[in-house]
Formats: C-alpha cells, sequence, structure tokens
C-alpha cells in the first residue's frame, strides 16, 4: 500500500501562516509541512521569473518530501507562478500531485460580500503588476468593477515587526486612500497578501466602517476542505496525524520568533536549502 504523506503549504516567508492557522482549524486531522523561502523573501517586488524560479523550486522540494498536495499559500506566488507550474512542469514531473493556490477560492467568495459590486485589491508590487485578480473576477462576475494598489511597504511593516508601531500608519493610510480615491464605490477590499491580516487593527483604523475587509485564510481553508471531499483520490493520499513542522531557508531562530508573532505559539523550524 502506497504511505500517506503531509500537505505541503509554502510561503516566501512568515505570510502562509495566516492560512496554515485557518487550515490547522478547519482541518486539523491532516499532517502539514509549513516552508517559507525566508532568505529570498519578499517575493513581491522581485521579476516574474525569479518568483517562478523560486516557487518551482520549492514546489520539488515538496515533493522530494513526497507530499501529493501542495497549497501556495502566496499571492504573489500564486500568481506569478500557480499558472506555469501547474500547466507546464507538473506535467512532466508528476501528473499525479497536485499544485493549489488561494487567488481563485478568494474571488469565489466576492459575490456573496460585496453590494456595490465595486472591488478593491490590496497586494504587493507583483501580484498586482500580474493583474491575476481583475482577470480571474473577470472571468468569474464581469459585472464587478476592479481597481488595484500595490502596498510595497506593507511585507516588510509586518516582517520588520513595525505593524503595531506608530510609523505603520502613515504607510497604511496613504495606500487605502489612493484605492478609495480611485473608486469611490468600492465597498470591499481584499486583502490579497497573506501577511496583511497582521495588519488588521490599522486597516480598520483608518477605514469607515462600511467597508468590508475581505481575509484569505478561512477563504481557502473552506476550499481546501471541499477540494479534498471532492477528490477522494487525492484525500486518501494525505497523512492524518494532526501534526505540523516548520522549515525555513533562513536560520531557524529568526523564523521561530517571528512565526511565534503569526501564531502566538512557540514552534520548532529546521532550517533547509530548496535546493538540495
Ligand atoms: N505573503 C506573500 C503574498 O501573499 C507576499 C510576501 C512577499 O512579498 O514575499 O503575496
Amino acid at each position: 500500500m502506497e504511505c500517506k504523506t503531509p500537505i505541503g503549504i509554502f510561503d516566501s516567508g512568515y505570510g502562509g501562516l495566516t492560512i496554515l492557522e485557518q487550515i490547522r482549524k478547519r482541518l486539523p486531522q491532516y499532517d502539514y509541512i509549513y516552508a517559507g523561502d525566508n532568505a529570498r523573501s519578499p517575493y513581491g517586488s522581485h521579476s516574474y521569473e525569479i518568483i517562478y524560479e523560486c516557487t518551482l523550486q520549492a514546489v520539488k522540494w515538496f515533493f522530494r518530501r513526497g507530499c501529493r498536495l501542495v497549497i501556495l499559500a502566496c499571492n504573489t506566488a500564486s500568481a506569478k507562478a500557480l499558472r506555469t507550474i501547474q500547466q507546464k512542469d507538473l506535467p512532466v514531473i508528476d501528473p499525479e500531485r497536485r499544485i493549489l493556490g488561494v487567488i481563485r477560492p478568494t474571488v469565489e467568495s466576492l459575490n456573496k460580500i460585496t453590494r456595490s459590486t465595486h472591488i478593491g485589491i490590496l497586494g504587493t508590487q507583483g501580484t498586482i503588476a500580474s493583474r491575476s485578480y481583475p482577470i480571474e473576477i473577470e472571468k468569474l462576475f464581469p459585472h464587478m468593477t476592479v481597481e488595484s494598489e500595490a502596498c510595497p511597504m506593507w511585507v516588510s511593516l509586518v516582517e520588520n515587526n513595525e505593524h503595531d508601531k506608530q510609523g505603520a500608519d502613515y504607510f497604511i493610510k496613504q495606500h487605502l486612500e489612493n484605492i478609495l480615491k480611485k473608486d469611490i464605490l468600492i465597498d470591499t477590499l481584499v486583502l490579497a497578501c497573506t501577511h496583511y491580516p497582521l495588519l488588521e487593527k490599522k486597516i480598520r483604523k483608518h477605514l469607515s466602517g462600511e467597508i468590508r475587509l475581505v481575509y484569505q485564510g478561512q477563504l481557502v481553508a473552506e476550499s481546501l476542505e471541499n477540494y479534498l471531499r471532492r477528490h477522494p483520490e487525492i484525500a486518501l493520499k494525505c497523512s492524518k496525524g494532526g501534526s505540523c513542522r516548520f522549515y525555513t531557508t533562513e536560520v531557524e531562530e529568526k523564523f521561530a520568533s517571528m512565526a511565534s508573532v503569526f501564531l502566538k505559539e512557540k514552534i520548532e523550524t529546521e532550517r533547509i536549502n530548496f535546493e538540495t
């Protein structure tokens, strides 16, 4: 009998932990491997080629660890690399394995959230430049109007643990004002970067109560649960022990101490290199 293996969760750094947390809440029975490419993050300002190469290396690393299912818990990697890896690389590497991203489940939820049908997307430069959100929204909900805003400083605020400090307000206010100026009818703002939930308090402070924020964690977790229900052939290959192991391309101590800001618990980490 084939042995069962953990579900892989990948992010450029810490942001994917906000997705992992919700996935583990919803599907605690499975085993997970989380890997962050912290040594090369942030991905947001890298070129398409670099993001694609780094993500592909990470996916191959998860596959060498046996994972049959890998979630790209990173909008930048989902926007820039997912489609190419699914269409070009996966058929060659192993057509039996699966890679899922975070953009589709987020977009699918929008018609239940917006009333005005005017949507704002907040993300990294890479995600916004890829136009993945407007393209995906146009496919599913062509009646919706979409504006986007790249927030290049927001990931750095989180990665440097400055997100709760006073200086963060300037950058948060600036991008919120920018996007709402582009379309005053926006009633729904998508936090299209897995780091952004950590900025929630400050984002709320600078927004009117009328505007709804879309967080991806629960949406991705719900969509994964549906996926596993619809694909028992994949679900049956995922091991169920309720464990989670953490890996990073940075030094262990640095990852572990920042990860505890995201997860509010202490974790053990192992340093890895995606190329080996
Ligand atoms: N957390 C990643 C995302 O969702 C981006 C962080 C980065 O720029 O590396 O887009």
